[in-house]
């Protein structure tokens, strides 16, 4: 079975391609670069190409069995996901696995929500027999968080004091790899969570333990989070993420235990704990000293 990945140099979609070379499935990465495919894992095979140009998109999907579909945020991302969609159509694709994201039916107001929502829907009308994985906010966002931890010994992501079940890209790497390479998915949508529903305050107190070190949580003004991180971020993404923070603090982003089951039962295992997730980022950061 010929397996591409969408996204397979990048967070979730390189270990989606580690979960699928464990299960020997013959695994293709769309990459736009060259210098991109050199890097790809040893037996997987290169597509370039680019999900805005028709000419690849009429190209990229040809002999391909089964597709992971995940397209990063951005201002084009409704468009790269229908062009994806019409490309695995034409293609006579068999299967698309779809990283959408948890909740996108409550909050579609925010831009990286409902840019999900007609690439759902197009894929549910395409005919195309298909799964959508709907993942919490991931521990991996973590990593962008290593200087703020390391060096000033605060925990900047301003997720309020409801909790937030987030979620360990390893756990939505093995979920998409089951659901590309075994039947009896079809049709399903699956919401991707964390065991625990974690608060700011919690996640910088695991974040303490773990390096044994105080951490401060920054707190939950989303202003000054706002004036901090355009230092950082592109405007359009700080507009988003603040809206989408505002819904955190407000409402949470809770797993129910129905999700946790479903998920533990997909997985064959408990959803990983943040605790683990934080204690094998900091063995890395400190090699890497
Ligand atoms: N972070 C979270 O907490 C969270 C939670 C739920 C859902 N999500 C969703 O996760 C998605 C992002 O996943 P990620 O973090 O794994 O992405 P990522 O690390 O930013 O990787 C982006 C990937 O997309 C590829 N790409 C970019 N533009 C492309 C184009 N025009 N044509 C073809 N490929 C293109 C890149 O490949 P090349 O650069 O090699 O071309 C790269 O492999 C977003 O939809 C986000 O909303 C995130």
């Amino acid at each position: 079975m010929k397996v591409l990945v969408i996204g397979g140099t990048g967070t979730v979609g390189s270990q989606v391609v580690q979960e699928l070379l464990k299960q020997n499935a013959e695994t293709y990465v769309l990459t736009r670069t060259e210098a991109n495919a050199k890097k790809l894992p040893g037996g997987v095979k290169a597509v370039i190409g680019d999900l805005l140009i028709p000419n690849d998109v009429k190209k990229i999907f040809n002999n391909i069995d089964s597709v992971f579909l995940l397209n990063p945020v951005g201002n084009t991302e409704a468009s790269e996901g229908l062009f994806a969609v019409n490309g695995a159509r034409m293609a006579g694709v068999k299967r698309i696995v779809y990283m959408s994201v948890h909740k996108l039916d409550d909050w579609i107001h925010l831009p990286h929500f409902g840019s999900k929502l007609p690439i759902e829907l197009a894929i549910k009308d395409s005919g195309i027999p298909y799964t959508v994985l709907r993942p919490n906010n991931f521990y991996q966002n973590d990593y962008w968080f290593k200087d703020a931890l390391l060096q000033y010994g605060v925990y900047p992501q301003p997720l309020g004091d409801v909790g937030v079940s987030r979620v360990d890209v390893a756990d939505i790497a093995e979920t998409a790899a089951i659901t590309l390479t075994q039947d009896g998915h079809e049709g399903k949508t699956y919401n991707l969570v964390g065991p625990d529903a974690l608060t700011g305050a919690q996640v910088a107190a695991i974040w303490s333990e773990t390096l044994g070190t105080t951490i401060t949580y920054a707190g939950n003004d989303l202003d000054s989070w706002e004036q901090q991180f355009l230092q950082f971020l592109p405007d359009w993404m700080v507009f988003d993420f603040k809206l989408m923070y505002e819904c955190f603090q407000r409402d949470g982003f809770l797993a129910t235990q129905e999700d946790i089951d479903i998920q533990t039962k997909l997985l064959g295992h408990a959803p990983r704990k943040f605790s683990d997730f934080t204690k094998a980022t900091a063995k890395i950061w400190k090699a890497a000293q």
